[in-house]
């Protein structure tokens, strides 16, 4: 059990917070500010990103990443069809239609050795979601967008600090796109990140950030408006937040690995549970630790969901604070089986795009994954530690050796 008290909530505030904060407040420049100019350098430094901008969320970003990469009308996009819904819903922000693929049991991201197959002539780009902190294989994924001259968008949302193969992920692909909201690693209440290593990319998917494409292609802002005109820039105070933040990055991911590393060891053996497993070379950074509770064994096949709720509850119960993340494949969510993002059936009726199908019998992984999780944040993360750790091996070892009792509860 983990005694109520002993969790403490994400993220951990002290005074640089309240300082810079204040600083910022004061400052009076409460619009893109020095906190922000200073916030894309600290983290383009961190990230080893040369092009660094500040926006107001992750779905803005990936929806700037769209842009660059010169994603369009009818263009398709690869996404899993495991993740938040906004690494989808970014394309059809730009007209661009999401072509759904399955995701690996292992890693829970993008079966990797299924996307060559959903490749057709208008695929433009692949987006790859590093899920729950866990990167992508991106050497296949590369070699794959290579072959078919496709862009690569990384999804790090939840992956700040991940690496893959010694590299930070978003230094592979063409763009990536970050969250720096409430639950992300680095916390900043609500914004996100777009990056790139290339110069025009960068441009590009600047043209979305304020009021967007308010310029002609060439020359300075003139306020006229020549495009579709979004507005993604976020404040200084956020900046000044996020800042005080980041100085403590690594700190706080340390002991998400450790407490990760500690969990798993205390969660080995239990019967009827699968732990997440980290391939070499992949560095995880643990925002999620998901682990999956095995229906076959516990005779819940059928009513999979239905028990992992209940397993879910009785976890709870015992001052776990353990949740469904997604308790859906993305192309199961309505604007998907229905086709309607803008209404009139846009934009997969807009003229430039070809059928695409949703039918779920594409994404068996997928759909198990949803009803056999359940995953954790906060009580991984700093400054929690080993008693909290210990706490909820504890709650996850007595709840599944009552499993028959839940059973009959069920029944
Ligand atoms: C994988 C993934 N992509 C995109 C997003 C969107 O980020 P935001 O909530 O900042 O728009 C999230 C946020 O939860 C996410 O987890």
């Amino acid at each position: 059990m983990v005694p109520e008290g002993l969790m403490k909530s994400w993220p951990p505030i002290d005074h640089t917070d309240k300082e810079m904060v204040l600083a910022s407040l004061e400052a009076g420049e409460h619009t893109y500010g020095p906190n922000s100019k200073a916030l894309e350098e600290e983290f383009g430094a961190w990230t080893g990103m040369p092009h660094v901008l500040f926006c107001n969320s992750g779905t803005a970003a990936l929806h700037m990443a769209v842009a660059a990469c010169g994603c369009g009308a009818g263009d398709e996009i690869i996404v899993p069809a495991y993740t938040w819904p906004s690494s989808a819903t970014c394309c059809l922000h730009h007209n661009a239609i999401p072509v759904f693929v399955d995701i690996a049991w292992e890693s829970m991201n993008i079966d990797v050795a299924r996307i060559e197959a959903a490749i057709t002539p208008r695929t433009k780009a692949i987006i790859a979601v590093h899920l729950h902190g866990l990167p992508v294989d991106m050497d296949p994924l590369l070699a794959v967008a290579k072959r078919h001259n496709l862009r690569v968008i990384e999804d790090c949302c939840q992956a700040h600090g991940s690496s893959y193969k010694g590299l930070p992920v978003g230094s592979f692909g063409d763009c990536a796109a970050y969250s720096t909201n409430q639950n992300k690693v680095l916390c900043g209440g609500e914004g996100g990140f777009f990056t790139t290593k290339d110069p025009d990319l960068f441009e590009k998917g600047k043209t979305l950030w304020y009021f967007g494409e308010n310029r002609p292609p060439e020359g300075a802002g003139d306020f006229h408006t020549y495009g579709m005109g979004w507005m993604y820039r976020n404040s200084d105070l956020v900046a000044a937040f996020t800042r005080a933040q980041l100085a403590r990055i690594d700190i706080y991911i340390e002991r998400q690995k450790e407490n990760a590393i500690l969990l798993s060891e205390k969660l080995s053996g239990i019967p009827h549970l699968l732990l997440p497993q980290t391939p070499e070379g992949f560095g995880h950074n643990y925002y999620n630790y998901t682990v999956r509770f095995d229906m076959k064994t516990l005779g819940h096949e059928e009513d999979a969901a239905v028990f992992r709720n209940t397993l879910v509850k009785a976890l709870r119960a015992e001052g776990v604070d353990t949740g469904v993340w997604q308790g859906w494949p993305v192309p199961q969510m309505t604007v998907f089986q229905a086709k309607n993002g803008y209404g009139h059936g846009c934009p997969w009726s807009c003229g430039q795009t070809a059928p695409v199908d949703y039918s779920l019998d594409q994404y068996p992984v997928a759909r198990l994954h949803s009803d056999w999780h359940t995953g954790m944040t906060v009580p991984l993360r700093f400054p929690n530690g080993s008693e909290v750790i210990n706490g909820v091996a504890e709650a996850f070892k007595k709840v599944l050796e009552q499993a028959d009792v839940l059973d009959q509860m069920v029944k």
